[in-house]
């Protein structure tokens, strides 16, 4: 009697520790995994005259980002990547007057979360949505226009032209550009559009910006730690449970 009462206390236990564990596991039945998701900065590094923007990638972030992006999405990841001559082309304190926030914002709205082909900028849509969020005049709008070959872009700021393809696999296209692409919400900000809400006072003093807006980061790496602690949470609960009613017995 006691004895089958502990065999089954300990099965319970077996059951709950394992049971996360095969949860989290990727079910084996979905299909041979590719060798790994693309690294993009292995690729820029490769391409060589990309290290400032190399740099700014791994210090904002947004690099992991990519990372895991590439890994969870099937959208792919389309790239336009400055070359460091066209970071020397900035006026001089450029990048160290903007806060981390804006560098994030800055380095992402190089960023178009799908895989664009040099054949589909003819038919892609303006404006183009970026990493960096909101598209609309003011905030991040990139525009892309064509005529043969040549892909033009505009950001209402920094009007440039695609000047190479650096990589392509379907999921990754990544395209040099000769000028650090400039986001109107950053370098060309414009007062708050006239807010549909009865404001009283419309001060002209009320300039704060209120529109830092592209903070759209996937969380979801915290997410799933976050989860798996409370799985952990409570099977430690489950066997200290069990261990309490083993000792009463
Ligand atoms: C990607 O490649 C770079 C440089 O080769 C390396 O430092 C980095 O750790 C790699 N990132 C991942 C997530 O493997
Ligand atoms: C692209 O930009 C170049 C240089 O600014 C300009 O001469 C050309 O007309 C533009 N082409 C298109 C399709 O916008
Ligand atoms: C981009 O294109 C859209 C649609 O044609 C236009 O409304 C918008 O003003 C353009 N923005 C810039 C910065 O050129
Ligand atoms: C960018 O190009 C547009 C249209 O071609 C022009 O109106 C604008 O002045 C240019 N802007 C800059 C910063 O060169």
């Amino acid at each position: 009697m006691e004895h089958s009462l502990i065999i089954l206390l300990f099965t319970v236990l077996v059951l709950l520790t394992t049971t996360p564990g095969t949860l989290s596991q990727p079910s084996p039945a979905v299909a041979p995994t590719p060798p790994g998701p693309t690294n993009v900065t292995k690729i820029l590094e490769k391409a060589g005259q990309f290290t400032v923007f190399i740099r700014l990638l791994k210090s904002t972030g947004v690099a992991n980002q990519l990372y895991g992006q590439l890994k969870n999405s099937d959208n792919g990841i389309t790239i336009f990547a400055p070359s460091d001559s066209s970071f020397s082309g900035l006026k001089a304190g450029t990048l160290n007057s903007l806060t981390d926030e804006q560098q994030v914002e800055l380095i992402q709205f190089h960023v178009i979360p799908s895989y664009v082909s040099s054949s589909n900028f003819q038919t892609i849509s303006n404006p183009l949505r970026t990493q960096a969020g909101d598209s609309a005049d003011g905030h991040f709008p990139l525009n892309v226009t064509t005529s043969g070959n040549t892909v033009n872009i505009t950001t209402g700021v920094t009007n440039t032209t695609v000047s190479g393809n650096v990589y392509s696999d379907g999921q990754l296209a990544v395209y040099q550009v000769d000028k650090v692409l400039l986001p109107q919400q950053v370098f060309d900000p414009r007062p708050p559009a006239p807010a549909p809400a009865p404001s009283v006072s419309k001060s002209k003093k009320k300039k704060e910006d209120s529109d830092s807006s592209g903070d759209d980061t996937p969380a979801d790496a915290s997410f799933a730690s976050r989860n798996v602690g409370s799985l952990r949470d409570a099977v430690s609960f489950c066997f200290m449970s069990a261990l309490l009613g083993w000792f009463y017995l």
